[in-house]
């Protein structure tokens, strides 16, 4: 740490994303990207776009804005378009929470939660979930703070239904419901529909995942359009041109091309089943996931060394401490990753 580094930056523990190695080609099943390819219009939009750097983007992204509204059923003044949903999340923390209104949070769940947290210098209050990894409902009703959910929740997959989300959201009428919908598209219910309903509700979404776009960084959210403008302000007080000319139209093409993606996904869920099946025949145990990924667990094998057997067999997926320590979390592949995997595995097991 350098000599002028401030009292803040010297408690961070900063949120460390998972491996992305260049050094040799792994089947990666580690950081939860689409095995598929963005769809055929992406392509062509990256083409037509290198006469256009010259000039600063759209700060407004309003192609892209407009796109997303569409695509989800809500208006244009609902939705704000961000580098990644990352940055979403970043400014809803600098919106919605400080001194006096902490983030409450479950204890498993998306790691960068606690590093907003503590960047912003806003308490987090931890929720541990039940044994069984699900949230407990009762621990977000009439918060009194910042609620913040993933549903489907980070490293489980385990997804919460929009009814009992709605009893979440529906009993906290005075502080801000942050829902992170990173994974929602591979099964759960989404809650942007209540975002008509409550004016405390924010649905924090990507196009890393579903979208197949997780190297272009185009995330959003949507909201009553008075916590939009909130966003809005936090935006132009950090960087006006967040989402780049190239990233705006890779996601615009993404936004308008909703039957490919529904096909994907859908491909998804089919490979998901097929990870599970492969799973339980060598006697592995793993969470309900509704996500593109499954946290899974061998009796009598750390999590940690499944992960590094399975990294010296060139199979990359993803191991975390704490109360899932005995779990690997693997990304929902191709099916020839899949049985890649599932062959690597027999042969540790
Ligand atoms: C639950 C959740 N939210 C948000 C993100 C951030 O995604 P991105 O910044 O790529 O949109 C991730 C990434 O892994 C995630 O797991």
């Amino acid at each position: 740490m350098s000599r002028f580094a401030s009292s803040r930056l010297a408690v961070l523990s900063p949120y460390v994303p998972g491996e992305q190695p260049q050094d040799k080609k792994y089947v990666k099943l580690n950081t939860n990207e689409a095995f598929f390819r963005p769809c055929p219009a992406v392509f062509d939009a990256v083409g037509e776009i290198a006469g256009r750097l010259r000039l600063y983007n759209d700060p407004e992204s309003s192609r892209l804005t407009d796109a997303i509204a569409r695509l989800l059923g809500v208006e244009s003044e609902n939705v704000l378009a961000t580098n990644g949903s990352d940055e979403a999340l970043a400014f809803a923390f600098m919106a919605f929470c400080d001194e006096n209104t902490p983030a409450r949070f479950p204890d498993v769940t998306y790691g960068f939660y606690p590093v907003f947290a503590a960047v912003f210098g806003v308490k987090a209050h931890i929720m541990p979930l039940d044994e069984n990894f699900n949230i407990k409902l009762s621990d977000y009703m009439n918060a009194g703070e910042t609620v913040v959910i993933a549903n489907p929740n980070a490293q489980t997959g385990i997804a919460l239904s929009r009814a009992d989300m709605e009893k979440i959201i529906a009993s906290n009428p005075n502080n801000a419901v942050i829902v992170d919908e990173a994974y929602v598209d591979f099964g759960a219910e989404s809650c942007v529909p209540l975002t008509k309903k409550y004016d405390n509700l924010l649905v924090v979404r990507t196009m890393s995942k579903s979208g197949a776009l997780a190297g272009a960084r185009v995330g959003y959210c949507v909201g009553n359009k008075e916590l939009i403008a909130d966003i809005k302000t936090v935006k132009y007080s950090f960087n006006p041109y967040n989402v780049g000319t190239m990233a705006q139209a890779v996601g615009e093409a993404a936004a308008r091309d909703k039957a490919y993606y529904e096909k994907m996904t859908g491909q998804t869920i089919k490979n998901r089943e097929a990870l599970c099946g492969g799973l339980k025949a060598l006697g592995m145990e793993y969470l309900p996931s509704k996500s593109n990924f499954v946290l899974a667990k061998k009796a009598g094998m750390s999590g940690e060394e499944l992960y590094s057997k399975l990294k010296e067999k060139g199979v990359l997926v993803r191991h975390f401490g704490g109360r899932i320590a005995d779990y690997i979390r693997i990304t929902v592949g191709s099916r020839e990753e899949i049985n890649t995997l599932t062959d690597c595995l027999k042969e540790i097991l």
